[in-house]
């Protein structure tokens, strides 16, 4: 039987990483079998781009079209390369980011065509869409403080997409907040701003739900 796949969406430091890490070890004690996937990025092209992306390594800022065109880059190098072939040997993949996250920073944080955007990921994805979107949704300046005391921690600085101001990061909230309106049967809300556990038994009630699993 083919995997589930299931991405986990929401704006910097709403939890995405640290989720994916307890989901996976979640369902391993149920005896599932779950890969760990992360956008951009994943595959070793991917993380060329991701070091492109993130720290512009070439010198020179992608326009907005030249960046949109770079994450469909390595996110089609991850479906082919990772997630389709997991899926069909029964694996689940957990991504941490994957094509919603580009419609809510490229097409409502940046302003690209939403539409647009969103007919690119149909063609990107060749019909590997998220059989469920967990979107951890928190308060922007919640998340930034939650960044910044993990920058502290590992002597990090901010990359170029959390020094973006925050009337962009409100746009890409509420952005991610439409997308899950009109998408009700893919998407769940959840509350990130609770405690880890809680945020973890959370996605877990819904992901037990949706795939109908006995805990
Ligand atoms: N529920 C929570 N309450 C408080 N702190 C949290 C919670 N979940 C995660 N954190 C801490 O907040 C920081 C951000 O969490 P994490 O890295 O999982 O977020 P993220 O959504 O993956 O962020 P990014 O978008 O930057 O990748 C980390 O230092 C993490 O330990
Ligand atoms: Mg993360």
């Amino acid at each position: 039987m083919r995997g589930k796949f299931i991405t986990l969406e929401g704006p910097e430091g709403s939890g995405k990483s640290t989720q994916a890490k307890i989901l996976i070890r979640r369902l391993a004690a149920c005896g599932i079998e779950a890969i760990y996937t992360r956008e951009p990025g994943g595959t070793a092209l991917g993380e060329e781009i991701r070091n492109i992306l993130q720290h512009n390594q070439a010198g020179e800022a992608p326009c907005e079209r030249a960046e949109l065109l770079l994450f469909e880059a390595s996110r089609s190098q991850l479906v082919e390369k990772v997630i389709r072939p997991h899926l069909e040997r029964g694996v689940w993949v957990i991504s941490d980011r994957f094509m919603d996250s580009t419609t809510a920073y490229q097409g409502y944080g940046r302003g690209l065509p939403v539409d647009e955007v969103q007919a690119i990921h149909h063609f990107t994805v060749n019909n590997v869409i998220p059989d469920l979107t967990l979107l951890l949704d928190l308060e922007i300046g919640a998340g930034f403080q939650r960044v910044t005391l993990r920058y502290l921690a590992l002597g990090e600085s901010a990359d170029r997409f959390e020094q973006e101001d925050r009337f962009f990061h409100e746009k890409v909230r509420s952005g991610y907040l439409k997308l899950a309106a009109a998408e009700p049967d893919r998407f769940r809300i959840i509350n990130a701003a609770q405690e880890p556990d809680a945020v973890a038994t959370s996605i877990w009630n819904r992901i037990a739900d949706a795939f109908k699993l006995s805990v």
